[in-house]
């Protein structure tokens, strides 16, 4: 028996029935981020794998786990986008966009590739709505991005998010303070479970998620990132709130909300959804103050997010009840006669030409079972052919119908 071939592991088909909502997604998404000046940008699905090494940070699950990374014919190391800041910035450099008006805004959307364990809403090559702002430090920008997000979570009808915002000031403020929290760790060691303890040195972050009891009591008294920011990144952070507030975004202060990408500076930022399990995440960002210059551009503020279009439409599924309704397409199906179907093909052609959804069998089947199709594709009308040349239009939901002049069909089936 030959093999049968599946998708690969972690990835799957958008079958037609999934396509609209997906679609919308990226629609509301697109109208409201061309709405507020972003500009479309597609980047190639793969890069040197430099970039993201160097980009996303080496000591990061993605680039130490997850990346795709393959050799081309000529030697050189690529690697399957597993984000999309990094392109962005490359390009931002590639085309010289610093001598535009800035903050240069930017938008895309497609496929992105992480070789991570599947499970719901995890998979290896997802989707992602992405927008960038880059070349301003202005709190407007942060304040901009987190409401565009919002606005279109919100149109979408994305019921039970929440919004966590924290800030992770300079990565030298970072290093500083997970030092104090280490030593502070050290410093009640007796109480923690076995594993925070073990973690110390390699992730002291952990310690904030842990459900024993004896590390929860110690972790209330840690001290957090929020509270050791310097005076300007703590202003800057007072500002993005403030804008928040002032718009009426509501938003949890995390301080100790992490990403899992190095470049990230002050502001950060998560939707999570609670109809989904536990990958709830569905969209993120912040500012990546340091990146442009990393990339070897000038010192370049910038700030971003990320959707997750596959986890947004998991949250949209409509239950059963809907599932089972009919859709309708509003088109017409045409039933022949075994002699009418050459003439069956021109009326469509024809109907599709004036911009009429127009289908007809292609497989044969009999008078009765051409009624069947039309009612399972959901057409509106079916156009019945005569082998005397007559034609006759019967309305599918009320079985109305009437004879006519197929010359007439367009502008008949055109009128509203
Ligand atoms: P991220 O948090 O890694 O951020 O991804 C953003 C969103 O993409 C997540 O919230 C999630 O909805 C979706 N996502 C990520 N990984 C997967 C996966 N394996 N399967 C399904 N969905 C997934 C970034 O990618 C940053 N580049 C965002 C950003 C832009 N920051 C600044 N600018």
């Amino acid at each position: 028996m030959p093999e049968k071939f599946k998708a690969p592991r972690g990835t799957f088909d958008v079958l037609p029935e999934q396509q609209p909502v997906r679609r919308r997604i990226v629609e509301v998404a697109q109208r409201r981020l061309e709405a507020a000046g972003y500009g479309r940008m597609d980047t190639p699905v793969f890069e040197d794998t430099d970039l993201f090494a160097r980009g996303v940070g080496e000591s990061t699950d993605i680039v130490q786990k997850q990346m795709f990374t393959f050799e081309d014919q000529g030697g050189r190391s690529l690697t399957l986008r597993p984000e999309a800041t990094a392109s962005v910035c490359r390009a931002y450099l590639e085309h010289g966009m610093q001598k535009l008006a800035q903050p240069a805004k930017l938008w895309t959307e497609g496929p992105f590739f992480r070789h991570e364990r599947p499970q719901a809403g995890r998979y290896r090559q997802f989707t992602q709505v992405n927008a960038e702002a880059i070349g301003s430090d202005s709190p407007l920008v942060d304040a901009e991005l987190i409401l565009l997000a919002g606005d279109i979570i919100a149109e979408l009808g994305v019921e039970g998010v929440r919004l966590r915002l924290g800030s992770l000031g300079t990565p030298e403020t970072r290093a500083a303070y997970l030092d104090e929290l280490r030593s502070y760790l050290r410093s009640h060691e007796g109480d923690l479970s076995d594993e925070v303890r073990n973690r110390i040195d390699a992730n002291p972050l952990r310690a904030f998620d842990a459900d024993h009891e004896g590390t929860r009591k110690v972790m209330a008294e840690a001290p957090t990132l929020l509270d050791r920011l310097d005076p300007a990144d703590a202003e800057h952070f007072e500002q993005v709130k403030a804008l928040l507030d002032c718009n009426g975004v509501s938003f949890d202060l995390d301080p100790t909300l992490v990403r899992g990408l190095d470049y990230y500076t002050r502001t950060v930022f998560e939707f999570e959804c609670d109809r989904l399990g536990a990958q709830s995440g569905i969209g993120g960002g912040g500012r990546y103050d340091g990146l442009i210059e990393l990339l070897g551009g000038q010192p370049t503020p910038a700030c971003g997010w990320a959707l997750g279009v596959d986890r947004i439409a998991l949250a949209l599924e409509p239950d059963e009840a809907q599932a089972g309704e009919k859709e309708t397409n509003d088109g017409v199906f045409i039933v022949a006669e075994e002699v009418g179907r050459q003439r069956a093909l021109a009326l469509a052609t024809e109907l599709r030409r004036a911009g009429i959804t127009a289908d007809l069998d292609l497989a044969g089947r009999a008078i009765k079972g051409q009624m069947k199709q039309a009612d399972r594709v959901g057409a509106r009308h079916a156009l019945i052919l005569a082998g005397d040349g007559k034609a006759t239009l019967r309305d599918m939901s009320s079985g109305e119908e009437r004879e006519i002049d197929p010359a007439t069909l367009v502008e008949t089936l055109s009128a509203p």
